[in-house]
């Protein structure tokens, strides 16, 4: 198979975490027979410094050429008095729509390696396996009119949501919950918000043709209680944008580390991963940052554009390994006496152990 797939690194640990998924896709790609072919586009605060614009021209004419669009992350201090409209993020929001993904799937898994990592009991993480389907072209990020009017001290967004456009995305949500345990939550603020009740109502409705499928609706309050609660009496978590947004960093609590989580953009033109991790300026060149979040999007990548299922799960399986035989980047180390690995090496080590792996599975087709 043949696969085309741009690489926007970006800022801060971007470029870092995405060699390390990049490295490993080429790996899957050399044993598999497969041809992935790599091209480099700037964007964020990068393309800013060497373009003057977030989001260049070449960018997005080869992300839209592609058959997948990997990203690292976008966004640093530099930027931080520019206008919404300039800014690094302003870049990928565009690219976001552009691309037309508006499902933006983001699973929160707890690895039982990294139980002690949550300020969670283990016994509230044990078995948590959480899928959040994030609305992600519509609400307040893309709604007009928005405006900040300095001088009337006067700024506002919109928060707007057409039926069509929560349908889509209902749908997205109950055939995930069909290939796991058959639950949506699904969130909103029905008690405040207008675009809350059209979302509601729209999502019971098309629940109708799920009737598998259990449906329960939580105010966006009450869920983020619920989830540092009881997190696994959740399956598919069905947000609109910003309360996704929020939602899955929320979640990090539970996985033990931002770091750890993968993200995967369908249902448009090209899909997009991005790990749900931001750029991290402060660890930038460090040899601190988590690249599994970038692997485990890299494994989205093999499973929903290149359909290598097998692959994805042995790249999920390597990370668990490496876990369970006890490396941790600096994040995910709790005390002084256990020493954390660099970026490079914690790529290398999911490196060998998916190459055993892969090793094992041949070796065993041989006999
Ligand atoms: C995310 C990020 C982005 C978002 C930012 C960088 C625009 O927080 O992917 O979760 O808000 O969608
Ligand atoms: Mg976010």
């Amino acid at each position: 198979m043949k696969l085309k797939i741009a690489v926007l690194a970006g800022d801060g640990i971007g470029p870092e975490v995405t060699a390390a998924a990049t490295r490993l896709l080429q790996a899957v790609a050399e044993r598999g027979g497969h041809t992935f072919e790599f091209a480099e586009h700037a964007i964020g605060g990068a393309a800013i410094r060497q373009h003057g614009t977030p989001l260049p021209a070449a960018t997005l004419d080869c992300a839209l050429d592609s058959d997948a669009v990997l990203l690292g992350a976008v966004g640093g201090n530099e930027w931080n008095s520019l206008a919404p409209d300039k800014r690094p993020e302003a870049g990928l929001l565009q690219l976001r729509q552009a691309l037309g993904g508006f499902a933006n799937l983001r699973p929160a898994i707890a690895y039982p390696e990294l139980a002690a990592n949550s300020p969670l009991r283990p016994e509230v993480t044990r078995e948590v396996d959480i899928l959040f389907v994030r609305e992600l072209l519509g609400g307040l990020y893309f709604g007009t009119p928005r405006a900040w009017n300095k001088q009337a001290g006067e700024a506002h967004n919109t928060m707007r949501y057409s039926t069509n456009e929560v349908a889509r995305i209902a749908h997205v949500a109950f055939q995930e919950a069909r290939r796991r345990r058959r639950k949506v939550t699904s969130v909103d603020k029905a008690n405040v918000l207008e675009v809350s009740q059209l979302w509601r109502a729209t999502v019971t409705e098309v629940a109708a043709e799920y009737p598998d499928v259990k449906l329960e609706h939580q105010y966006i309050d009450a869920c983020a209680m619920h989830l540092m609660n009881t997190p696994r009496n959740f399956d598919v978590v069905l947000a609109e944008n910003l309360f996704g947004d929020i939602l899955s960093d929320e979640c990090a609590v539970i996985t033990g580390s931002l770091g750890m989580l993968p993200s995967a953009t369908i249902g448009g033109k090209v899909n997009l991963y991005e790990p749900v991790h931001g750029s991290a300026p402060d660890i930038a060149g460090t040899g601190k940052a988590n690249p599994m979040g970038a692997i485990l999007t890299a494994a989205m990548l093999l499973r929903y554009s290149a359909g290598l299922e097998a692959e994805a799960r042995s790249v999920e399986q390597a990370v668990g390994q490496v876990l369970a035989a006890g490396h941790r980047t600096a994040d995910l180390v709790r005390d002084e006496a256990t020493e954390s690995v660099t970026t490079q090496q914690m790529a290398a080590l999911v490196f060998d152990a998916y190459s055993a792996l892969v090793e094992r599975e041949h070796s065993l087709h041989a006999v």
